[in-house]
C-alpha cells in the first residue's frame, strides 16, 4: 500500500558564535519559523523521484536508491541523506518527494540542514526508521560532510532540531551541552538577505576550517577551545599570518558568546548590540568571510539605528541580522533596503 508522510524543519539564525562550532566552541542559534517542507509518498520500484517549487535547476530529478552519484545539483542533498541511511543499514524504499521552502536557499540561514532534516523526518515516518532526534542530527550532518563534502560543524542541525523561535539555544560544542536563553522581551531582530550567495563545498568555508586545523598543529593543541583568552597573545606570536587572525577571531568570538549570555540575562540590549557588531568586525577583518554587500548592509543597519548588526552563518554572501527595539525591526529593515537597492529583502523578524 502506498504510504504518505509530510514533515517540516526550521532554518535558523545564529545570534552570535560564528565559525566556532567546528572549533569545539560556543554558539547561540535561534530557530526561524521559515523552513523546508517535504511531502513524500512511497513507491515500489526503489526510485527516488523529486520535485521542487524552489527557483533551482532542474525542477525534477530521479535516481535509484543505493546508487547515489553526485551531479552537483540540489538533488545531491537528497542523495546524501539516502546514501548515508543505506550505508547505516536503514531500509529506504523508493519514494516520490515534493520539496517546498519558504526559507531562501544558500542565504546563510541553515537551509541545507533544514532540507536534510525535513527529508529524514518524512522518510523515517514512511519507512518506520524510528530515527530519534540525535540520530536525525547525525545523519543530516553526515550527509553534508561525508557526501556533499562541506566540512560544516553541527550548528545548523542542532539548531533546526532543538531550537525555538523565542529563545536562543546556547550550545557548548565541546560536549553539545545546551541551555535555553530567552530573548529579552524588548528585543527584535531583522533578518535581511543580501541576495548574494555562498557555495560552502567549493568555497572558502573548508579552507577556513583547514586553517584552524593547521593553527592547532602549530600550537600543539587539539582544538582552539583549549586557548583561553589569557594565553591568546602568546599563541598569536607563534602563528604566521593569516593563521594568527583566524585564531584571534575564534577565541574572541567564544568570549563574546559568553558575554552575550550574561548581557541577555541582564536584558542589556545595548551590550548585546555591541557584541554583535564586534563579531561582525572580527568576521570581516580577522576571519575574512564577509563580502562588500554584507559589510554595506551592516553599515546601513548601523546608520538606520540598529543596536548592533552582523553577518549570519558561514559568510561569503547570504544574510545579516540587525538588533532593534521590539516593534522596530521592520521599519529598520525598510530603511536599510531603500539604500541597499535591488536584490536585498527582509526575510524575517525574530521572534
Ligand atoms: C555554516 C555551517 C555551520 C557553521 C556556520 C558558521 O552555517 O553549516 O556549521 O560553521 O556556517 O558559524
Amino acid at each position: 500500500m502506498r504510504r504518505r508522510a509530510t514533515a517540516h524543519a526550521s532554518g535558523r539564525i545564529n545570534l552570535i558564535g560564528e565559525h566556532t562550532d567546528y572549533n569545539d566552541g560556543l554558539v547561540m542559534p535561534v530557530a526561524l519559523s521559515l523552513g523546508v517542507t517535504v511531502e513524500a509518498g512511497s513507491r515500489e520500484d526503489g526510485i527516488a523521484h523529486l520535485t521542487t517549487d524552489a527557483p533551482v535547476f532542474p525542477r525534477e530529478v530521479s535516481y535509484q536508491i543505493g546508487s547515489e552519484r553526485k551531479d552537483g545539483t540540489w538533488a545531491d542533498r537528497v542523495r546524501g541523506v539516502t546514501s548515508i541511511l543505506v550505508q547505516n543499514s536503514f531500509h529506504v524504499g523508493g519514494f516520490d518527494a515534493t520539496i517546498t521552502s519558504d526559507l531562501p536557499l544558500g542565504a546563510g540561514l541553515g537551509s541545507s540542514a533544514a532540507f536534510a532534516i525535513a527529508l529524514l523526518r518524512a522518510l523515517s515516518e514512511l519507512f518506520d526508521l524510528a530515527l530519534d532526534d540525535p540520530a536525525t542530527v547525525r545523519v543530516a550532518h553526515a550527509a553534508e560532510t561525508d557526501f556533499a563534502g562541506a566540512r560544516a560543524g553541527l550548528l545548523d542541525q542542532l539548531a533546526s532540531v532543538y531550537g525555538r523561535e523565542d529563545e536562543a539555544l546556547f550550545i557548548d560544542m565541546r560536549d553539545q551541552a545546551m541551555r535555553r536563553v530567552p530573548l529579552p522581551r524588548a528585543a527584535e531582530l531583522a533578518v535581511i538577505d543580501s541576495g548574494t550567495r555562498h557555495e560552502h563545498a567549493t568555497g572558502g568555508y573548508n579552507r577556513r576550517r583547514e586553517e584552524c586545523e593547521v593553527a592547532c598543529r602549530h600550537l600543539g593543541i587539539s582544538s582552539l577551545r583549549e586557548l583561553e583568552t589569557g594565553r591568546l597573545d602568546d599563541a598569536l606570536e607563534r602563528l604566521p599570518s593569516p593563521l594568527d587572525r583566524r585564531v584571534r577571531h575564534v577565541v574572541t568570538e567564544n568570549a563574546r558568546v559568553g558575554e552575550a549570555v550574561v548581557a541577555l540575562g541582564a536584558q542589556d540590549l545595548a551590550r548585546v548590540g555591541e557584541l554583535l557588531s564586534a563579531s561582525h568586525r572580527s568576521l570581516r577583518d580577522d576571519y575574512e568571510v564577509s563580502t562588500p554587500e554584507l559589510d554595506q548592509l551592516v553599515e546601513l543597519a548601523r546608520g538606520a539605528g540598529a543596536l548592533g548588526s552582523r553577518l549570519v552563518g558561514g559568510g561569503f554572501g547570504g544574510s545579516i541580522i540587525a538588533l532593534a527595539h521590539r516593534g522596530g525591526a521592520k521599519d529598520l529593515a525598510s530603511r536599510v533596503l531603500l539604500s541597499y537597492g535591488s536584490g536585498g529583502r527582509l526575510v524575517a523578524v525574530v521572534p
